[in-house]
Formats: C-alpha cells, sequence, structure tokens
C-alpha cells in the first residue's frame, strides 16, 4: 500500500477481543467475509457459553426460577434489539434468520394481501432471500413481480423505479445494503414512493444493520429483516421488525407450541404478535447471546463502524484501481463491501490462492445471480469488512492478488 492509513477504530485493542482472528499456528488471519458471517467476540462465545450452561432452561413455560430469570433474560433481549432498530419489543420476532424473517412475511402477510392483478416490485441487485420466496408465493397466488433496474454505478434505480410503480403494486421488497456492491438504498425515497401508491415496504437489512446505526422509524419501511450471525452473533438467528399495526393483523404462519392461547379440536386461537409468530421452543442462548453482541457493538458505536468501514473501502478501491487489470463494481460510497474480478483470472482460482496467504474473501454468485447476470460475469471475488478489519487485511489482500497476477502470467 503506497501511504499508512489512520483508522478510526482502534483495531490493535479490538482485534484481541475476536478470537477467530488468528490461524491455528497463531498467524494473523485475513478475514475480509463478514458480508457473509461475521466473526464473534469472546463476550458473545462467553454468554452463549453461559447460557448453555449455568444459566440453562427453558422460557415461556417453565414455574421454577431458573426458568423464568432465563425468560426475563430472553425478553430483555427483544428489547435489545428493538432499541437497536428503533422499533417497540412488540414488534420484534425472532426467526431463525433473514430468510426465515422474509419468508414470515411472504407466507402471513402475503395471502391476505396478494393476489391475481396484485404486483410487487423487487430490484436486479436483491439476494435469493428476497427474490425466491416471492417467486414460490407468486406461482401460488398469482401475483406479478416486477423488477427494478440499477444504475450504472450499482445503486436501486428510484428514477426508474418511480415509473414503474402503480397503484397494483401492494409491496415494494429491496435490499438496505447490497450483499454484493454495497450500494446504499435511499429507504425514505423508496417508502415515499411506495406509500403514495398504497404499497407496503419490506427493506432486507442484513448488510445493514452491522454497518450502520438504522432506525425504522426514520426510514419509515413496514417490515425490516435482518440477521444475528452477521452482528456479530450467532448463526441460526434472525429478527423480523414489522410496524405493530401491520404485525396484529397478520394470520399465524408456522403452527406449534409457544404461539397459541387455546387450542381445540372445535378451533384454536392464537397468541398476540410477537409469540403468534414464535413456534416451537425458540433460539433461547442464540437470543442471548445476540444481546451480548448488540452490547458489544453498541460500545463500538455504529457510525464509528460506518467510518472505520468507509475508510476501508476508500483504501482498497484506490489500490485496486491503480491495477490495471481489476474491474471494481459498486459504488464509490459502498458500505464495507467491495467486489471486484481479476482479468483471467475465475474468482474461484483467486479465492483459492488467497487463502494460501491467510486471506478469507468471498468468491462466487454470492446468491445474487440476476445480478451476476446483469453484471455480465458468473462471479465476482469479494472483500467485506467487519469492526476488526484493518490495514494489514487490505495489504496481504494486494499481496495475494499480485502473487495470483504473477501465477496466470
Ligand atoms: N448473504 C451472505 C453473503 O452475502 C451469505 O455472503
Amino acid at each position: 500500500m503506497n501511504a499508512a492509513l489512520t483508522l478510526p477504530l482502534d483495531t490493535a485493542t479490538l482485534r484481541a477481543d475476536f478470537p477467530g482472528l488468528v490461524t491455528p499456528n497463531g498467524q494473523p488471519w485475513h478475514y475480509l467475509d463478514a458480508g457473509a458471517t461475521a466473526q464473534k467476540p469472546q463476550v458473545v462465545v462467553d454468554a452463549m457459553a453461559r447460557a448453555l450452561g449455568r444459566d440453562y432452561a427453558t422460557v415461556h413455560r417453565g414455574v421454577y426460577s431458573r426458568s423464568a430469570h432465563m425468560t426475563l433474560a430472553f425478553e430483555a433481549a427483544r428489547r435489545k434489539v428493538a432499541g437497536l432498530i428503533g422499533g417497540a419489543e412488540g414488534e420484534i420476532v425472532f426467526t431463525r434468520g433473514a430468510t426465515e424473517a422474509i419468508n414470515l412475511v411472504a407466507n402471513s402477510w402475503g395471502p391476505a394481501n396478494l393476489g391475481p392483478g396484485d404486483r410487487i416490485l423487487l430490484s436486479r441487485l436483491e439476494h435469493h432471500a428476497n427474490i425466491v420466496p416471492w417467486q414460490l408465493l407468486a406461482g401460488r397466488l398469482g401475483f406479478t413481480i416486477d423488477v427494478c433496474p440499477l444504475t450504472v454505478d450499482g445503486h436501486i434505480d428510484l428514477d426508474m423505479a418511480e415509473r414503474m410503480i402503480t397503484p397494483a403494486h401492494r409491496l415494494v421488497a429491496l435490499s438496505h445494503v447490497s450483499n454484493v456492491l454495497g450500494s446504499v438504498l435511499d429507504v425514505p425515497r423508496a417508502v415515499a414512493m411506495a406509500h403514495a401508491v398504497g404499497a407496503k415496504v419490506l427493506i432486507d437489512g442484513c448488510q445493514a444493520v452491522p454497518r450502520f446505526p438504522v432506525d425504522v422509524a426514520a426510514l419509515g419501511c413496514d417490515f425490516y429483516a435482518f440477521s444475528a450471525h452477521k452482528l456479530y452473533g450467532p448463526t441460526g438467528l434472525g429478527a423480523l421488525w414489522a410496524r405493530a399495526e401491520i404485525l396484529d393483523a397478520m394470520p399465524p404462519w408456522q403452527g406449534g407450541g409457544a404461539m397459541i392461547n387455546k387450542v381445540s379440536f372445535d378451533g384454536t386461537t392464537f397468541a398476540p404478535a410477537p409469540q403468534r409468530f414464535e413456534a416451537g421452543t425458540p433460539a433461547i442462548t442464540e437470543v442471548i447471546a445476540l444481546a451480548a453482541a448488540i452490547d458489544y457493538v453498541e460500545g463500538v458505536g455504529l457510525a464509528a463502524i460506518h467510518a472505520h468501514e468507509t475508510a476501508l473501502v476508500k483504501t482498497l478501491r484506490r489500490e485496486l484501481s491503480a491495477m490495471n487489470t481489476v474491474t471494481l463494481f459498486g459504488p464509490e460510497a459502498s458500505a464495507g463491501i467491495v467486489s471486484f474480478a481479476l482479468d483471467g483470472v475465475h474468482p474461484h482460482d483467486l479465492g483459492t490462492i488467497l487463502d494460501e496467504e491467510n486471506v478469507a474473501i468471498r468468491a462466487g454468485h454470492h446468491c445474487a445471480q440476476p445480478l451476476m447476470e446483469h453484471l455480465g460475469v458468473p462471479a465476482t471475488a469479494r472483500a467485506s469488512f467487519g469492526l476488526y478489519s484493518y490495514e494489514s487485511d487490505i495489504a496481504a489482500l494486494l499481496r495475494g492478488i499480485e502473487r495470483t497476477r504473477r501465477i496466470f502470467g
């Protein structure tokens, strides 16, 4: 790299919190795949171990004190999630992940609100998790899916969306941050145009929530989904926020224990939201660990994380632009994500050679095949930053790219 980089976060201290950031032989591991899943700070590992160990008990069912304590901690975590994104605790549904959160909206809100003659608007850059549930539903219910194109620099083209949207549109479902390009959606503008025709707005916030402050009240959307594991928390857990009056009107999706009021063969009645949408024993330990992750991230500060990742993106894009065999995708102002291609080298080959240098990137279609088609490539290489990323990661990546260029001549 040309010049030393001054970063907003003290990564020397922060990196020590993350046991996963070293190789088995004690070398730094240059983990540039936070977009797929973030490494976990020790406090999250400890919180999960405590919840699985000395504190372990079920929630919402036990009459014994350990269960009552666990229930209090579980519901405190729900309040913490609500506080993180500016919602109310009754508006937070715990799900198995963001994918399940979107499937919940599709399968509960969808059949009650979508049918023949109706339309929904997605975009070309959506993750498969915000495409396939709607396709499955459209096949059943007979509504039409419209796809908003992208601007040249990889944003969802809201000028085009404005021209495409009609009173037949019942839902607009878009990514807050593209998991491939890092482009950030102007959510309030998308919401204003959707609400003007009476459409609801679902935002896939997976790549946004770990990267900058999110406030659903300020955004004005109706549904917001994100996953815990990208927010330095555990896998197998996500959250759906939905505006209270919308959630209250949504019918159950999955049936089972915990989501009912009274079960009888003469007819079953259901619990109020959010419990109505949490059938079965929930991800108790994961929810407790997510609360620890939120405390940790809020301690570091999401505004500082954003500034930190922005500085890293700027540096990496500058260095890659200086190599005349690299194609960069996405906008300059990307939120923590840089996708690129090296001329004549498949991203999988690059990823494999980088792995030999202890550098981990994601190479592939990133669960965004319609976007790959738009970009005219089968795959990209993607470096995605986290709060622990630092200049050495970029230097190691650039060294690995140079080595790959030499290998491929
Ligand atoms: N959606 C995750 C990614 O972009 C898995 O890598």
